[in-house]
C-alpha cells in the first residue's frame, strides 16, 4: 500500500491504471470493522482500491467536534494495508481547501432536513469533499455505509443531478455484540454512557417511530423519523453525554 498526501501524487499513481476498475472509499479515519467491510467489498470488486483519510473540516459546525474527532493515522495505515487497500490518500486540510477556495455543492432539500436541521452546512461539506474526491480519483464505484443513510441519499442525489458517472455501493451497518452501530464516535462513550446508548438500536429495532420515541424517553433525542430514502428507513439521532449518535434500520427491502 502507498500512502500519498497530495492530489498530484495521487493522480500520478492512478495514471497507469486508468483502463482498470478503480474503487474509492471516502473515510475520515479511526477505522473500525464498518470501514473494513467497505475496504473488503471494494477489494473484491475493483482492480485498484483507493481509500481517502481526511477529517473534513467543512462538515463540522463546531471546532470542539472537529478537534475532538478521533485520529490515529499509524493504526489506520496498518488496518488499510491489512485489508488490501492500494492507495491511502491522507491530505492536509490546505491540500483540499487551498486559500481562495469558494465553490460548494449544496443538495438543498435533502441536505437540510433531519441531520441538516441539527448540523447546518454538514451535507454541503460532505457533498463538496466527496465531489472533489470523485473528480480526483475518477472511480467507477464509491463505497459508503448504510449507517449514514441520509449521507447516502444526499450523495445519490448529487450523482444524479450532476451526471456523475459512477456507481454508489452501500454496505450494511456493522454492529457490536450489544447492537450499537459501529462508529468512530463510540470511543468517546464512558461505560455508563455506552449502556444507555444501547437503547438506540433497541428502539429502532421496533421499526415503529412512535414506539421508538417512547423507548428513547431517557435520552436526549434530536429526532426519530421515518425517512423516505431508498430504501425507506426509521432513523434517529440522540445525544448521550457529549456524544451524538445516529443510527437507522431499513423498513423495507432486504439490504440489511
Ligand atoms: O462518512 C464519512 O466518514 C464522511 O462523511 C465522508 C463521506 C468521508 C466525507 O467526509
Amino acid at each position: 500500500m502507498r500512502l500519498v498526501r497530495t492530489i498530484a501524487e495521487l493522480r500520478e499513481a492512478l495514471e497507469p491504471h486508468r483502463r482498470e476498475t478503480i474503487a474509492l472509499v471516502p473515510t475520515m479515519g479511526a477505522f473500525h470493522e464498518g470501514h473494513v467491510s467497505l475496504f473488503r467489498a471494494a477489494r473484491a470488486e475493483a482492480d485498484v482500491v483507493v481509500v481517502s483519510l481526511f477529517v473534513n473540516p467543512a462538515q463540522f459546525a463546531e471546532d470542539a467536534d472537529l478537534n475532538g474527532y478521533p485520529r490515529d493515522e499509524a493504526r489506520d495505515v496498518a488496518i488499510a494495508e491489512a485489508a488490501g487497500v492500494d492507495l491511502l490518500f491522507a491530505p492536509a486540510p490546505e491540500e483540499m481547501y487551498p486559500p481562495g477556495f469558494q465553490t460548494w455543492v449544496d443538495v438543498e432539500e435533502l441536505g437540510s432536513r433531519l441531520e441538516g436541521v441539527h448540523r447546518p452546512g454538514h451535507f454541503r461539506g460532505v457533498a463538496t469533499v466527496c465531489l472533489k474526491l470523485i473528480n480526483i480519483v475518477r472511480p467507477q464505484r464509491a463505497y459508503f455505509g448504510q449507517k449514514d443513510a441520509q449521507q447516502v441519499a444526499v450523495l445519490r442525489r448529487m450523482i444524479l443531478d450532476l451526471e456523475l458517472e459512477l456507481e454508489l455501493r452501500v454496505l450494511p451497518t456493522v454492529r457490536d455484540g450489544d447492537g450499537l452501530a459501529l462508529s468512530s464516535r463510540n470511543a468517546r462513550l464512558s461505560p455508563e454512557e455506552r449502556e444507555r446508548a444501547r437503547s438506540l438500536p433497541r428502539a429502532l429495532s421496533t421499526k415503529d417511530a412512535q414506539r421508538a420515541r417512547e423507548l428513547l424517553g431517557d435520552l436526549d433525542v434530536d429526532y426519530v423519523e421515518v425517512a423516505d430514502f431508498e430504501p425507506r428507513v426509521l432513523t434517529a439521532a440522540v445525544r448521550v453525554g457529549d456524544t451524538r449518535l445516529i443510527d437507522n434500520v431499513i423498513l423495507e427491502g432486504d439490504t440489511e
